[in-house]
């Protein structure tokens, strides 16, 4: 992935108005739509689920990503990806049989990731690499957002690439906002994940734009 995309956590945004909060961040400019799918279980919190995902398919061209912060991902996976998701990120810490869940994501049409909050070390990913398409660093603990970059679960990205090599991206995603987003790059991410930042912003669009590495 050539330049540094930036992905747009609607968990922040106004969720009695989601159609309007994907056309906002649309036309603020970002490159991607970031859905936090959470069970109640997984994470102390709970938010929305396949089929808001596929209602808002429609709205945007904008490629989804789906972030399952649940307890059962092989279950739901695959039906993210037939929705219409670019990409499927399951936690590595999710009590199950990621190999396999991790195909279904690829067999179904999306690319396959794992995910991994801030006391994960990366190493946890390296039993699946042959399955990864892209992975995910947690900046934050996933369940809520609005908390601080944790500049020290960003250290983890590194070694996180020469696990992945260069092709594969890196998503990152917790407390991005104007003066992390730049440590994040630093180390190495590709992809930019912002919620708070962005639907809290008087103006969204220079919200996106300060986060884009100056040239
Ligand atoms: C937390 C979510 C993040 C978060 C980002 O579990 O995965 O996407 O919503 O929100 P901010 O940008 O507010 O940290
Ligand atoms: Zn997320």
């Amino acid at each position: 992935m050539s330049r540094v995309q930036i992905a747009a956590s609607i968990l922040n945004a106004d969720l009695g108005a989601l159609r309007e909060a994907v056309q906002e961040a649309e036309r603020a400019g970002v490159d991607r739509i970031h859905l936090d799918i959470m069970d109640g279980h997984f994470v102390p919190n709970l938010t929305f689920g396949l089929a808001t995902v596929e209602a808002l398919r429609g709205v945007t061209k904008l490629p989804f990503d789906a972030h399952l912060m649940i307890s059962n991902p092989s279950t739901w996976a695959p039906r993210y990806a037939a929705a219409g998701c670019q990409t499927v990120a399951i936690h590595v810490e999710a009590p199950e049989r990621h190999a396999a869940t991790l195909e279904s994501i690829r067999s179904a049409g999306a690319l396959a990731g794992l995910a991994a909050d801030p006391g994960t070390p990366v190493d946890a990913l390296s039993a699946f690499l042959a399955q990864l398409d892209f992975a995910l660093v947690m900046t934050v603990k996933s369940g809520f957002g609005g908390q601080s970059y944790q500049p020290e679960a960003a250290a983890r990205i590194p070694a996180l690439r020469l696990l992945l090599g260069a092709a594969r991206p890196i998503h990152v995603d917790g407390g991005i906002k104007a003066g992390t987003a730049a440590d994040a790059v630093k180390q190495g991410a590709d992809v930019l994940v912002a919620g708070t930042a962005l639907f809290s912003a008087p103006e969204m669009g220079a919200a996106v734009a300060s986060l884009r590495p100056k040239a």
